[in-house]
């Protein structure tokens, strides 16, 4: 159990952060760009949130506390994302910003979320 948490929650990490990261270059660049990254972002978005599901599935499926409900939130900006930035494809500079304003609600949730 312990090596498919590591091997999930390295793929999570590695695959969020292209994601996240590419869409906060692309909102500073207006868009620029944003067609030639759309297949890898969109293949980074369906990894993060497979991983985030077996990780949820390994470690929080058992209740839901303060901890869940952060990670939760986190999870639907992050899906939320993923929708615009598919639903928004003809207006780069658009999908692109607000995107980027979800992803960073969602990267704040993750990491914050053992704490609350
Ligand atoms: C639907 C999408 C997502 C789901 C379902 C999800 C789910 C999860 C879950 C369940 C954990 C907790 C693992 C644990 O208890 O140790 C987690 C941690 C984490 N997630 Fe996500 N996640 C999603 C999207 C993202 C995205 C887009 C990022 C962007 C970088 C991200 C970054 C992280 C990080 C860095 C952690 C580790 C936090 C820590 O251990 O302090 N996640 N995620």
């Amino acid at each position: 159990m312990t090596t498919a948490i590591i091997i999930l929650i390295a793929l999570h990490a590695l695959s969020g952060t292209f994601w996240v990261g590419s869409t906060f270059a692309l909102a500073r660049q207006g868009g620029a760009g944003s067609e030639a990254l759309f297949r890898p972002q969109m293949g980074a978005a369906v990894v993060a949130v497979l991983t985030g599901a077996g990780l949820w599935h390994l470690l929080h499926s058992a209740g839901f506390g303060a901890m869940e409900k952060v990670l939760v939130t986190g999870a639907l900006a992050a899906i939320a994302a993923a929708g615009v930035q598919g639903a928004l494809k003809k207006k780069p500079a658009v999908a692109q910003r607000i995107a980027a304003v979800l992803l960073a609600i969602t990267v704040v949730c993750m990491v914050t979320a053992r704490y609350v």
